[in-house]
Protein backbone atom coordinates (compact mmCIF):
# COMPACT_ATOMS: atom_id res chain seq x y z
CA UNK A 1 0.00 0.00 0.00
CA UNK A 2 1.33 3.13 -0.92
CA UNK A 3 1.59 6.27 1.64
CA UNK A 4 -0.84 8.09 -0.58
CA UNK A 5 -3.06 7.03 -3.25
CA UNK A 6 -5.33 9.48 -5.38
CA UNK A 7 -7.62 7.22 -7.27
CA UNK A 8 -9.96 8.64 -10.40
CA UNK A 9 -10.43 11.88 -8.55
CA UNK A 10 -13.21 14.31 -9.98
CA UNK A 11 -13.35 17.45 -8.50
CA UNK A 12 -15.36 20.27 -10.03
CA UNK A 13 -16.32 23.95 -9.72
CA UNK A 14 -19.99 25.16 -10.50
CA UNK A 15 -19.82 28.66 -12.23
CA UNK A 16 -22.00 30.82 -14.46
CA UNK A 17 -20.82 29.66 -17.52
CA UNK A 18 -20.93 25.72 -16.47
CA UNK A 19 -19.40 23.13 -14.30
CA UNK A 20 -15.59 23.06 -14.60
CA UNK A 21 -13.74 19.61 -14.54
CA UNK A 22 -10.49 20.70 -12.84
CA UNK A 23 -9.99 17.64 -12.05
CA UNK A 24 -11.27 15.07 -14.13
CA UNK A 25 -10.19 11.45 -13.23
CA UNK A 26 -6.68 11.81 -11.65
CA UNK A 27 -5.04 9.01 -10.08
CA UNK A 28 -1.45 8.71 -8.68
CA UNK A 29 0.36 7.15 -5.87
CA UNK A 30 3.43 8.57 -3.73
CA UNK A 31 5.28 5.87 -1.89
CA UNK A 32 6.70 6.11 1.42
CA UNK A 33 10.23 8.28 1.24
CA UNK A 34 9.40 9.32 -2.32
CA UNK A 35 9.33 12.71 -3.67
CA UNK A 36 6.98 12.89 -6.96
CA UNK A 37 6.73 15.85 -9.02
CA UNK A 38 3.46 16.91 -10.18
CA UNK A 39 3.85 19.11 -13.31
CA UNK A 40 1.71 20.92 -15.86
CA UNK A 41 0.79 24.70 -17.01
CA UNK A 42 -0.83 27.47 -14.94
CA UNK A 43 -4.66 26.17 -14.57
CA UNK A 44 -4.30 22.32 -15.96
CA UNK A 45 -5.16 20.86 -12.18
CA UNK A 46 -2.50 20.79 -10.25
CA UNK A 47 -3.64 23.08 -6.93
CA UNK A 48 -7.16 21.32 -6.75
CA UNK A 49 -5.58 17.81 -6.73
CA UNK A 50 -3.44 18.85 -4.08
CA UNK A 51 -6.31 21.14 -2.01
CA UNK A 52 -8.00 17.39 -2.22
CA UNK A 53 -5.42 15.42 0.05
CA UNK A 54 -6.47 17.24 2.43
CA UNK A 55 -10.54 17.97 1.71
CA UNK A 56 -9.58 21.75 1.14
CA UNK A 57 -11.29 22.43 -2.00
CA UNK A 58 -13.68 25.42 -1.40
CA UNK A 59 -17.56 23.84 -1.50
CA UNK A 60 -19.16 25.40 -2.89
CA UNK A 61 -18.46 26.34 -5.17
CA UNK A 62 -16.17 22.97 -5.22
CA UNK A 63 -17.26 19.40 -5.39
CA UNK A 64 -16.29 16.15 -5.48
CA UNK A 65 -17.57 14.29 -8.12
CA UNK A 66 -15.47 10.74 -8.01
CA UNK A 67 -12.99 8.85 -7.12
CA UNK A 68 -10.76 8.70 -3.12
CA UNK A 69 -8.40 9.83 -1.99
CA UNK A 70 -6.38 7.28 0.39
CA UNK A 71 -3.56 8.45 2.86
CA UNK A 72 -2.20 5.12 4.68
CA UNK A 73 -5.18 3.51 4.17
CA UNK A 74 -7.41 6.03 5.21
CA UNK A 75 -10.22 7.26 3.02
CA UNK A 76 -9.96 11.24 3.36
CA UNK A 77 -13.22 12.42 1.34
CA UNK A 78 -15.39 9.86 3.14
CA UNK A 79 -14.11 10.36 7.05
CA UNK A 80 -16.01 12.61 9.19
CA UNK A 81 -14.82 16.15 9.61
CA UNK A 82 -13.66 15.98 13.38
CA UNK A 83 -10.73 13.65 12.38
CA UNK A 84 -9.74 15.90 9.59
CA UNK A 85 -7.60 18.45 11.43
CA UNK A 86 -5.21 15.78 13.40
CA UNK A 87 -4.07 14.47 10.10
CA UNK A 88 -3.48 18.14 8.93
CA UNK A 89 -1.37 19.25 12.01
CA UNK A 90 0.54 16.01 12.18
CA UNK A 91 0.92 13.07 9.37
CA UNK A 92 0.46 15.94 6.13
CA UNK A 93 1.96 19.30 5.97
CA UNK A 94 0.90 21.87 2.96
CA UNK A 95 2.93 24.68 1.99
CA UNK A 96 0.29 26.80 -0.75
CA UNK A 97 1.05 28.58 -3.15
CA UNK A 98 -0.82 31.90 -1.70
CA UNK A 99 0.76 32.33 1.88
CA UNK A 100 -1.62 34.43 3.06
CA UNK A 101 -4.34 31.75 3.91
CA UNK A 102 -1.65 29.84 6.12
CA UNK A 103 -0.90 31.66 8.79
CA UNK A 104 -2.76 33.32 11.22
CA UNK A 105 -3.01 37.06 11.19
CA UNK A 106 -3.84 37.77 14.79
CA UNK A 107 -1.04 35.62 16.53
CA UNK A 108 2.58 36.19 16.60
CA UNK A 109 5.01 34.24 13.78
CA UNK A 110 6.38 33.14 17.17
CA UNK A 111 3.01 31.82 18.68
CA UNK A 112 2.12 30.27 15.48
CA UNK A 113 5.56 28.26 15.52
CA UNK A 114 5.46 27.42 19.08
CA UNK A 115 1.99 25.68 18.67
CA UNK A 116 3.14 23.29 15.95
CA UNK A 117 5.77 21.74 18.13
CA UNK A 118 3.77 21.79 21.03
CA UNK A 119 0.62 19.79 19.27
CA UNK A 120 3.40 17.77 17.22
CA UNK A 121 6.13 17.32 19.77
CA UNK A 122 4.74 18.21 23.06
CA UNK A 123 7.72 20.79 23.46
CA UNK A 124 7.87 23.38 26.48
CA UNK A 125 8.20 26.95 25.50
CA UNK A 126 11.76 27.34 25.63
CA UNK A 127 12.59 24.94 23.54
CA UNK A 128 10.22 25.17 20.70
CA UNK A 129 11.35 29.08 20.48
CA UNK A 130 14.97 27.78 19.90
CA UNK A 131 13.71 25.43 17.58
CA UNK A 132 11.81 27.80 15.53
CA UNK A 133 14.44 30.40 15.61
CA UNK A 134 17.21 27.88 14.62
CA UNK A 135 14.49 26.70 11.46
CA UNK A 136 13.36 30.42 10.35
CA UNK A 137 17.37 30.87 9.99
CA UNK A 138 17.61 27.70 7.78
CA UNK A 139 14.61 29.14 5.58
CA UNK A 140 17.36 32.34 5.25
CA UNK A 141 15.26 34.68 7.46
CA UNK A 142 17.76 37.40 9.22
CA UNK A 143 17.19 38.59 12.85
CA UNK A 144 15.36 35.44 13.44
CA UNK A 145 14.86 35.82 17.01
CA UNK A 146 13.06 39.10 16.65
CA UNK A 147 10.81 38.36 13.59
CA UNK A 148 9.40 35.83 16.00
CA UNK A 149 7.72 38.66 17.75
CA UNK A 150 6.34 39.79 14.53
CA UNK A 151 2.84 39.48 13.32
CA UNK A 152 2.31 38.06 9.88
CA UNK A 153 1.07 41.77 8.24
CA UNK A 154 4.70 43.05 9.58
CA UNK A 155 6.47 40.22 7.22
CA UNK A 156 6.86 40.62 3.35
CA UNK A 157 5.22 37.86 1.04
CA UNK A 158 8.34 36.11 0.25
CA UNK A 159 8.89 36.37 4.07
CA UNK A 160 5.67 34.52 4.73
CA UNK A 161 6.24 32.41 2.17
CA UNK A 162 9.55 31.69 4.34
CA UNK A 163 7.71 31.54 7.44
CA UNK A 164 4.83 29.04 6.22
CA UNK A 165 8.06 26.27 4.96
CA UNK A 166 9.52 26.45 8.29
CA UNK A 167 6.26 25.62 9.46
CA UNK A 168 5.41 23.03 7.52
CA UNK A 169 9.23 21.21 8.41
CA UNK A 170 9.04 21.42 12.32
CA UNK A 171 6.11 19.60 12.13
CA UNK A 172 8.48 16.27 9.83
CA UNK A 173 5.35 15.42 8.85
CA UNK A 174 4.82 12.02 6.94
CA UNK A 175 3.76 13.41 3.73
CA UNK A 176 4.86 17.24 2.86
CA UNK A 177 2.77 18.83 0.27
CA UNK A 178 4.49 21.76 -1.24
CA UNK A 179 2.52 23.88 -4.17
CA UNK A 180 4.69 25.95 -6.10
CA UNK A 181 6.72 26.48 -2.86
CA UNK A 182 9.58 28.53 -4.15
CA UNK A 183 7.73 30.39 -7.25
CA UNK A 184 7.58 34.19 -5.36
CA UNK A 185 11.18 33.74 -4.20
CA UNK A 186 14.12 34.71 -5.59
CA UNK A 187 16.55 32.30 -7.11
CA UNK A 188 19.43 31.96 -3.83
CA UNK A 189 16.36 31.63 -1.27
CA UNK A 190 14.57 28.98 -4.07
CA UNK A 191 17.84 26.77 -3.85
CA UNK A 192 18.21 26.99 -0.22
CA UNK A 193 14.50 26.20 0.51
CA UNK A 194 14.84 22.75 -1.83
CA UNK A 195 17.67 22.01 -0.28
CA UNK A 196 15.87 22.25 3.12
CA UNK A 197 13.01 19.67 1.55
CA UNK A 198 15.68 17.21 0.64
CA UNK A 199 17.47 17.83 3.90
CA UNK A 200 14.18 16.90 5.77
CA UNK A 201 13.47 13.92 3.81
CA UNK A 202 16.90 12.34 4.19
CA UNK A 203 16.51 12.75 7.78
CA UNK A 204 12.85 12.22 8.44
CA UNK A 205 12.31 9.76 5.59
CA UNK A 206 9.05 12.18 4.61
CA UNK A 207 7.36 11.45 1.56
CA UNK A 208 7.10 14.51 -0.52
CA UNK A 209 4.40 15.72 -3.54
CA UNK A 210 6.09 18.22 -5.60
CA UNK A 211 3.91 20.76 -7.40
CA UNK A 212 6.11 22.97 -10.06
CA UNK A 213 5.60 24.17 -13.64
CA UNK A 214 8.93 24.11 -13.89
CA UNK A 215 10.95 20.97 -15.33
CA UNK A 216 14.29 21.81 -13.95
CA UNK A 217 12.55 22.18 -10.32
CA UNK A 218 11.63 18.17 -10.84
CA UNK A 219 14.58 16.95 -12.71
CA UNK A 220 16.41 18.58 -9.36
CA UNK A 221 14.33 17.56 -6.59
CA UNK A 222 11.88 14.20 -7.58
CA UNK A 223 12.12 10.24 -8.05
CA UNK A 224 9.16 9.88 -10.04
CA UNK A 225 6.31 13.00 -12.00
CA UNK A 226 3.17 13.15 -12.98
CA UNK A 227 2.29 15.29 -15.77
CA UNK A 228 -0.99 16.71 -16.06
CA UNK A 229 -2.80 18.43 -18.76
CA UNK A 230 -6.51 19.90 -18.60
CA UNK A 231 -7.61 18.01 -15.51
CA UNK A 232 -6.00 14.75 -16.29
CA UNK A 233 -2.62 12.69 -16.16
CA UNK A 234 -1.30 12.26 -19.32
CA UNK A 235 2.05 10.62 -18.44
CA UNK A 236 3.88 9.39 -15.34
CA UNK A 237 7.31 7.83 -14.50
CA UNK A 238 10.80 7.92 -13.21
CA UNK A 239 12.23 10.99 -13.33
CA UNK A 240 15.14 9.59 -15.54
CA UNK A 241 12.50 7.76 -17.61
CA UNK A 242 10.35 10.76 -18.54
CA UNK A 243 13.40 13.54 -19.03
CA UNK A 244 15.44 10.73 -21.41
CA UNK A 245 12.63 9.29 -23.01
CA UNK A 246 9.41 11.42 -23.00
CA UNK A 247 6.22 9.68 -24.32
CA UNK A 248 3.89 12.51 -24.60
CA UNK A 249 4.32 15.42 -27.03
CA UNK A 250 3.13 17.74 -24.38
CA UNK A 251 6.07 16.13 -22.20
CA UNK A 252 8.23 16.69 -24.63
CA UNK A 253 7.35 20.94 -24.77
CA UNK A 254 7.69 21.50 -21.34
CA UNK A 255 10.91 20.07 -21.62
CA UNK A 256 11.93 22.04 -24.53
CA UNK A 257 11.81 24.89 -21.89
CA UNK A 258 14.42 23.86 -20.14
CA UNK A 259 17.62 26.13 -20.19
CA UNK A 260 20.23 24.87 -22.62
CA UNK A 261 24.06 26.31 -22.38
CA UNK A 262 23.92 29.55 -24.02
CA UNK A 263 19.84 29.79 -24.59
CA UNK A 264 17.76 31.77 -22.16
CA UNK A 265 14.94 29.84 -20.39
CA UNK A 266 11.97 29.99 -21.63
CA UNK A 267 7.99 29.24 -20.48
CA UNK A 268 6.14 26.14 -21.24
CA UNK A 269 3.69 28.81 -22.94
CA UNK A 270 6.58 30.12 -25.51
CA UNK A 271 7.31 26.42 -26.66
CA UNK A 272 3.95 24.95 -27.19
CA UNK A 273 1.83 27.08 -28.99
CA UNK A 274 -1.83 27.28 -28.25
CA UNK A 275 -3.88 27.09 -25.39
CA UNK A 276 -5.43 24.99 -22.17
CA UNK A 277 -8.90 23.82 -23.68
CA UNK A 278 -11.94 24.86 -21.97
CA UNK A 279 -12.29 22.31 -18.81
CA UNK A 280 -16.38 22.95 -18.85
CA UNK A 281 -16.67 21.46 -22.69
CA UNK A 282 -13.57 19.70 -22.98
CA UNK A 283 -12.62 18.29 -26.40
CA UNK A 284 -14.04 14.76 -27.28
CA UNK A 285 -10.93 13.67 -28.13
CA UNK A 286 -7.85 14.04 -27.25
CA UNK A 287 -7.75 17.55 -24.87
CA UNK A 288 -3.91 18.03 -26.68
CA UNK A 289 -4.78 17.89 -29.92
CA UNK A 290 -5.35 21.49 -31.01
CA UNK A 291 -1.73 22.25 -29.78
CA UNK A 292 0.15 18.81 -30.62
CA UNK A 293 2.55 19.19 -33.65
CA UNK A 294 3.09 15.41 -33.05
CA UNK A 295 -0.27 14.84 -34.88
CA UNK A 296 0.37 17.41 -37.45
CA UNK A 297 3.01 15.19 -38.37
CA UNK A 298 0.79 11.80 -38.63
CA UNK A 299 -1.38 10.64 -41.62
CA UNK A 300 -4.89 11.91 -42.00
CA UNK A 301 -6.54 8.66 -40.35
CA UNK A 302 -4.73 8.54 -37.40
CA UNK A 303 -4.79 12.29 -36.86
CA UNK A 304 -8.64 12.38 -37.11
CA UNK A 305 -8.11 9.48 -34.25
CA UNK A 306 -6.70 11.61 -32.08
CA UNK A 307 -9.35 14.18 -32.15
CA UNK A 308 -12.43 11.43 -32.47
CA UNK A 309 -11.04 8.79 -29.55
CA UNK A 310 -10.03 10.11 -25.97
CA UNK A 311 -6.40 8.72 -25.09
CA UNK A 312 -6.89 7.15 -21.59
CA UNK A 313 -3.94 6.54 -19.25
CA UNK A 314 -3.23 3.23 -18.56
CA UNK A 315 -4.12 2.48 -14.75
CA UNK A 316 -0.54 0.10 -14.33
CA UNK A 317 2.70 0.16 -15.95
CA UNK A 318 5.77 1.83 -15.04
CA UNK A 319 5.63 4.24 -17.21
CA UNK A 320 2.49 5.03 -18.74
CA UNK A 321 0.82 7.70 -21.21
CA UNK A 322 -2.02 8.93 -22.34
CA UNK A 323 -1.63 9.27 -25.91
CA UNK A 324 -2.36 7.11 -29.24
CA UNK A 325 0.75 7.52 -30.88
CA UNK A 326 3.48 8.06 -27.91
CA UNK A 327 7.06 9.68 -29.13
CA UNK A 328 8.67 6.25 -28.51
CA UNK A 329 6.38 4.01 -30.75
CA UNK A 330 8.45 4.89 -33.88
CA UNK A 331 8.12 7.02 -36.54
CA UNK A 332 4.99 8.76 -36.79
CA UNK A 333 4.15 7.80 -40.23
CA UNK A 334 5.55 4.32 -39.53
CA UNK A 335 3.48 0.81 -39.25
CA UNK A 336 3.64 1.10 -35.26
CA UNK A 337 -0.45 1.26 -34.33
N1 LIG B 1 -12.88 28.31 -6.67
C1 LIG B 1 -12.89 28.03 -7.98
N2 LIG B 1 -13.98 28.33 -8.74
C2 LIG B 1 -14.02 28.06 -10.05
N3 LIG B 1 -13.01 27.48 -10.73
C3 LIG B 1 -11.91 27.16 -10.04
C4 LIG B 1 -11.78 27.42 -8.64
N4 LIG B 1 -10.55 26.99 -8.23
C5 LIG B 1 -9.95 26.50 -9.34
N5 LIG B 1 -10.75 26.60 -10.42
C6 LIG B 1 -10.45 26.18 -11.81
O1 LIG B 1 -9.91 24.87 -11.78
C7 LIG B 1 -8.89 24.75 -12.78
C8 LIG B 1 -7.65 24.18 -12.16
O2 LIG B 1 -7.10 25.14 -11.27
P1 LIG B 1 -5.76 24.87 -10.43
O3 LIG B 1 -5.82 23.53 -9.80
O4 LIG B 1 -5.60 26.02 -9.52
O5 LIG B 1 -4.63 24.88 -11.56
P2 LIG B 1 -3.03 24.86 -11.37
O6 LIG B 1 -2.72 24.75 -9.93
O7 LIG B 1 -2.58 23.70 -12.19
O8 LIG B 1 -2.57 26.14 -11.97
C9 LIG B 1 -8.73 26.11 -13.41
O9 LIG B 1 -9.43 26.12 -14.63
C10 LIG B 1 -9.35 27.04 -12.42
O10 LIG B 1 -9.91 28.15 -13.07
S1 LIG C 1 -3.24 11.38 -28.86
FE1 LIG C 1 -2.69 12.44 -30.76
S2 LIG C 1 -3.10 14.62 -30.36
FE2 LIG C 1 -3.04 13.57 -28.39
S3 LIG C 1 -0.96 13.81 -27.71
FE3 LIG C 1 -1.06 11.85 -28.76
S4 LIG C 1 -0.47 12.31 -30.88
FE4 LIG C 1 -0.96 14.27 -29.90
MG1 LIG D 1 -1.66 26.02 -8.70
Amino acid sequence: MSLLEIDALQVGFATEAGLVRAVDGVSLAVERSQTLGLVGESGCGKSVTASSILRLVPSPPGRYLGGAVRFDGADILSMPREALPAIRGRDIAMVFQDPMTALNPVFTIGHQLREVLALRFGLARGAARERSAGMLKAVGIPDAGARLDQYPHELSGGMKQRVMIAMALLCRPRLLIADEPTTALDVTVQAQILHLVRELQRESETAVLFITHDMGVIAEMCDAVAVMYAGRVVERGSVVDVFERPRHPYTKGLLASLPRPGHARKSPLATIEGTVPSLIAPPAGCRFAARCAHRRELDAARARRCVEVDPMLPPAGDHPVACHFPLDAGAPAGNSA
